[in-house]
């Protein structure tokens, strides 16, 4: 395992926040349709938790191909869909979009304006995780499982140049800087050992 990571979030953590979710899902969508809309690839791992804390029948599970990042630790500043929807799977539907993390914002907004433009009969956002420092583009998370600093995270379906997607823990990269903000934050730290 690699020496430059730091552990954030166990998975036994994970499950809590992912089984409040799908209750706060469930009590809000009773008796009504609901289809999910995950953004690839970071939310493949946090979309098939959830669907299988959801205790109500779900409509249908889709999927948007967004991205960002590249192989950098920065944002593009854009975000390219590169896969899209049947305009018949969102039209009329209640969605929930399927995020596991809003950064900058830049990719949750395009997906959710993209969506908005098929008509849904309603539309919210479930995020994993927020990283609110470093918004550009004000999102409304509708379902958040946690708020995070500064830190470049990875784990649990979010990589760093597609690496560390597997991880079933949350950790950050440790680069200069990261210590501190985490150290700031009251994160417990744990290394993992290589
Ligand atoms: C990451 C992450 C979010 C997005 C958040 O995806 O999974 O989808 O960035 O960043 P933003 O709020 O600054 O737009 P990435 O673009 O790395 O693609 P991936 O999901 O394929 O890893």
């Amino acid at each position: 395992m690699n020496r430059n990571l730091v552990h954030l979030i166990s998975q036994a953590e994970i499950v809590r926040i992912v089984r409040r979710l799908a209750v706060e899902i469930d009590r809000d969508y009773q008796d009504r349709s609901l289809v999910l809309v995950g953004i690839l690839k970071g939310s493949f791992i946090f979309l098939a938790d959830l669907v299988r804390e959801i205790q109500m029948p779900i409509a249908n599970i889709e999927f948007l191909r967004l991205s960002s990042y590249g192989s950098s630790m920065v944002s593009s500043g854009e975000a390219k869909i590169s896969m899209n929807l049947p305009p018949k799977a969102i039209a009329g539907q209640d969605i929930v979009l399927v995020e596991d993390l809003v950064d900058t914002g830049i990719t949750t907004d395009t997906a959710l304006r993209y969506l908005q433009n098929y008509q849904p009969a309603s539309l919210r956002l479930c995020a994993l995780l927020d990283k609110p420092a470093r918004r550009q583009v004000p999102v409304k998370i509708d379902y958040l499982g946690s708020t995070v600093e500064d830190l470049f995270i990875v784990g649990y379906g979010i990589d760093f140049d597609q690496q560390y997607r597997q991880l079933p823990d949350i950790y950050y990269l440790k680069e200069e800087n990261q210590d501190e903000i985490a150290e700031k934050a009251n994160y417990p730290r744990r290394e993992l050992k290589s």
